[in-house]
């Protein structure tokens, strides 16, 4: 067990009402790779994702499926959302259902607790509702329809209609938590991350905040209200809890004390949520806030935001089944600044695969291997004294390594890899000044071809240990190959930028291309 710092971080919980596509898949990439560097730096690590069941959403779309919500999650949970993450090679340590009775029992819990000590009274909800966000509308909130919708407001999001409700429901009394959130943003600029979001989050919370409809009466798809079974708590005050009730808030209280509060990494579509309502909800319970609330930004397609219910989902293995999870891994995690909006492509991925992955690093990897094997009978070489050459490889370690942990501290995934990148180019340049070949032919050389070779081998040993919370695969088999010591998984990330880990003597083994090359087009055409 880890003794390290608490680190847990949560996806959302996202709706099988559909199939999953990239979008999913790059939240939950995002949120493994920093579950696995803080698991690798030796901090006490946990990561949870899952699925929100109830709600109209879930109602509807099994229903137009002749079948209850309950088989229609299970259907899509056991047939699409736990494939995604063995697609992408997702670590996670949980996965929370929200149909799951250590998940309903402890909702229930929360909301006595909080009818309990005056946080939630009985009033009348009369405004508009999406389904497809699951969300109360303020007018202001709708644009006109357009199309089949000509005539009528709808959802900004969505663009279809909204209904609107006329409910005697249940109401949390948020409008009395507007000045210590705002206390909170101020207090803790890094509670809500990027810096956009804390903006929009800050201006929002400034204009007002109303109380908020946590029930609902007109179907019963959800968790019973425990003093009033006619009603369903709203899908989204259920939702927010999982991130408490995974870990055992209510049943559990070691566990929960253990690793709460956590982060909370979402998208940008659901930032309100988590930066408004969701600490809201924590402040009335007694309970801390998250650590932080990170908002990452859409994927885009033709400049709009990916998604299902425009058509416009490209799914995970679309991209996996040709390049890999890898590739998939490092290209949205390198292209993207994480907490901006990125665009996909497939021309892109495939020119950074080739640029990058296969002829940047892969190739690197195996020309060093492919050296120490023929020069050195595949044993790795000891190192004779440095050069400056050599120190500068070895100083250029030392700074990625730092650099990266730094930006991983600061939700900086790309600027890590970006860091540890250094090393690939620096080490490929350096093997092209050294030509380890024509030092092979000089005999009296021999000294410095080790030297040469040893230093390329300790790099790729550093590369293997810090890419590998980002492209898990490629890494172990490289760090088979270098025969070093110990699993991977295990190499501390903190210290990785020290040199001469990689003890000499070690035994290579023959390495496999990390990347091989695309058969023409493959990437591209499946795009059409
Ligand atoms: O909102 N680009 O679930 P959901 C980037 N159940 N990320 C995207 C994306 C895109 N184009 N499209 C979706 C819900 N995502 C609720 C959450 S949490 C208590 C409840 C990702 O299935 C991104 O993480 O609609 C976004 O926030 C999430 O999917 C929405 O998933
Ligand atoms: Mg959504």
């Amino acid at each position: 067990m880890s003794s390290g710092a608490s680190f847990y971080i949560t996806t959302p919980i996202f709706y099988p009402s559909d199939v999953p596509h990239i979008g999913h898949g790059y939240t939950e990439v995002a949120a493994d790779v920093l579950a696995r560097w803080h698991r690798q730096a030796g901090d006490d690590t946990w990561l949870l994702t899952g699925t929100d069941e109830h709600g109209q959403k879930m109602l509807r779309t099994a229903s137009a499926n002749d079948m209850t919500p309950r088989e229609w999650a299970d259907r899509l949970v056991e047939s699409s959302w736990l494939p995604l993450l063995d697609t992408l090679d997702i670590a996670n340590d949980d996965f929370i259902r929200t149909t799951q009775e250590r998940h309903e029992t402890s909702a229930a819990a929360f909301l006595q607790k909080l009818y309990d000590t005056g946080f939630i009274y009985t009033g009348d909800y009369e405004g508009f509702y999406c389904v497809g966000c699951e969300e109360y509308k303020q007018p202001s909130e709708l644009v006109a329809g357009v199309g089949p919708f000509e005539g009528e407001r709808v959802c900004a999001i969505h663009s279809k209609p909204v209904e609107l409700l006329h409910e005697r429901n249940y109401f949390f009394r948020m409008s009395e938590f507007q000045e210590r959130l705002l206390a909170l943003y101020e207090e803790r600029p890094d509670f809500v991350q990027p810096e956009s979001a804390r903006n929009e989050v800050v201006s929002f919370v400034k204009q007002g905040l109303a109380d908020l409809s946590i029930s609902r009466s007109s179907f019963d798809w959800g968790i019973q209200i425990p003093w009033d079974p006619q009603h369903v708590v709203y899908v989204w005050f259920d939702a927010l809890l999982n991130y408490i009730t995974a870990i055992g808030y209510g049943q559990d209280e070691a566990n929960f004390e253990r690793r709460w509060p956590g982060i909370q990494l979402v998208g940008k579509d659901i930032l309100r949520f988590h930066a408004v309502i969701w600490p809201a909800m924590l402040m009335a319970a007694g309970l801390d806030v998250p650590k932080h609330v990170f908002a990452h930004g859409w994927l885009l397609v033709g400049g709009e935001k990916m998604s299902k219910s425009k058509l416009t989902g490209i799914a995970p293995n679309q991209i996996t089944d040709v390049f890999g999870s890898d590739a998939f891994r490092y290209y949205f995690m390198r292209a993207i600044t994480f907490g901006q909006d990125g665009s996909f492509s497939w021309e892109d991925l495939s020119a950074r695969y080739q640029a990058e992955l296969a002829n940047g690093f892969g190739n690197l990897a195996s020309r060093v291997v492919a050296m120490i094997t023929r020069y050195f009978d595949g044993v790795v070489p000891q190192s004779g004294a440095l050069q400056p050459a050599d120190e500068a490889i070895r100083a250029t370690v030392a700074a990625a390594a730092r650099d990266a942990d730094a930006a991983i501290e600061r939700f900086a995934i790309h600027e890590a890899i970006g860091a540890i990148w250094t090393v690939v180019e620096e080490l490929n340049g350096y093997i092209t000044e050294q030509e380890p070949w024509v030092l092979a032919k000089q005999p009296e050389n021999r000294e410095r071809l080790g030297t040469v070779l040893y230093t390329a081998a300790e790099g790729l040993r550093a590369l293997a240990v810090l890419l590998s919370p980002v492209i898990p695969k490629s890494t172990a088999k490289l760090w088979t190959s270098l025969g070093a010591p110990g699993a991977l998984a295990d190499q501390p990330i903190r210290t990785a930028g020290d040199w001469g880990q990689l003890p000499a003597g070690s035994a290579v083994s023959p390495l496999e291309a990390l990347f091989p090359r695309i058969e023409q087009e493959a990437g591209v055409g499946a795009a059409r």
